[in-house]
């Protein structure tokens, strides 16, 4: 990742090691992701290098994760990118994983705050208000699953396989989006909240009376679709806010991009590759950090399991 002198900043190389391991448990064993992480950081950080012509000497900052997420994987990167900082004597910044998601767009188009933010990710549906970059309130956030784990599992109810999402928006193009009647969740709702678990068991139950794989995935994706869209364009005309970033790994899915297309609103989504995570996307926070004049992480910051973004509890 390169700062350019006019502000913003321009991703060189993005590479990813993605564990296969776990789909045989059908989500993520945690023990063995910390193990690989320690076996493949060295190659990848190598591959990125190799990737955007550089050298490790070259490097004017480094930015690794602090949370929130699985500590033993977390602490891989934090402990790996604070030795390479200290190392190189080059300042250190911890990211924050939500965050990343976010400044993920920020490689895509110049993002002027305040705007809308809405991550839906493995493990996030949370809508902030992106005050400036570091200031946040939450808007609205689900009640249960996140949207990717209700991808997730209505795809392994088909029989499609994990990760789901991409399974799921396949499977939906031979589809028929309005075979199966989902009711839309928290209809009625005068905040922004979100809820898919009403979606997961009408997906079981449309499944058991013989719905056909790829009319469920397309219905499903609809519904789902439908909510997310739906709400984030009520907040966006409760805050008066015209541009919304929408990311985390359920933004590559095409048909929330096509809906979101059609609202009207400047909608900026990540680039190809940096929608599920990557490590792009905290390079890209580690800029925004240093473009806000923030001071460096001391070395002393710690692995998060559990690391709130907004001011509202509970994020
Ligand atoms: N094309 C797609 N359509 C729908 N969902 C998708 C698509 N591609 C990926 N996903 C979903 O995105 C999720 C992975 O995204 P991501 O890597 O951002 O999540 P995570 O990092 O595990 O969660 P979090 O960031 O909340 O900790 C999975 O649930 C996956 O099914
Ligand atoms: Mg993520």
């Amino acid at each position: 990742m390169e700062l350019l002198p006019g502000g913003g900043a321009a991703v060189r190389a993005n590479r990813v090691w993605s564990q296969t391991v776990h789909a045989q448990y059908g989500g993520v064993m945690p023990e063995l992701a910390s193990r690989e992480h320690v076996e493949r950081i060295d190659d990848v950080l190598e591959g990125a290098l190799a990737d955007a012509g550089l050298a490790l000497g070259d490097l004017h900052a480094v930015a690794a994760t602090s949370g929130p997420g699985l500590v033993g994987a977390l602490l891989v990167g934090l402990m790996y990118g604070k030795g390479l900082a200290q190392a190189l004597g080059v300042p250190f910044y911890a990211a924050h994983h939500l965050e990343g998601h976010i400044f993920a767009a920020a490689a895509e188009a110049e993002l002027d705050a305040p705007y809308l933010a809405l991550v839906v990710s493995g493990g996030h549906t949370h809508l902030f208000d992106v005050l400036e970059p570091g200031d946040y309130r939450l808007v609205g956030a689900t009640r249960d699953d996140a949207a990717g784990e209700a991808f997730d599992k209505v795809a392994r109810l088909v029989g499609l396989g994990y990760p789901g999402g991409p399974a799921i928006g396949e499977a939906a193009t031979r589809g028929d989006p309005d075979a199966v009647a989902f009711k839309p969740p928290l209809k009625g709702q005068s905040g922004f909240d979100f809820s898919f678990s009403g979606l997961k068991t009408a997906a079981l139950l449309a499944h058991r009376a013989g719905a056909k794989p790829d009319d469920l995935a397309a219905s499903f994706q609809q519904a789902a679709v439908r909510t997310l869209v739906e709400t984030t364009v009520r907040a966006a005309q409760a805050t008066g806010r015209q541009t919304v970033v929408v990311s985390g790994g359920v933004a590559a899915n095409r048909a929330l991009r096509a809906a979101f297309g059609q609202t009207g609103l400047r909608v900026v989504f990540p680039g190809p590759g940096l929608n599920t995570d990557n490590g792009a996307m905290i390079a890209l926070s580690g800029a925004a950090a240093i473009t806000a004049g923030r001071a460096p992480s001391p070395l002393s910051v710690g692995a998060e399991a559990y690391a709130p973004l907004a001011t509202v509890p509970g994020t």
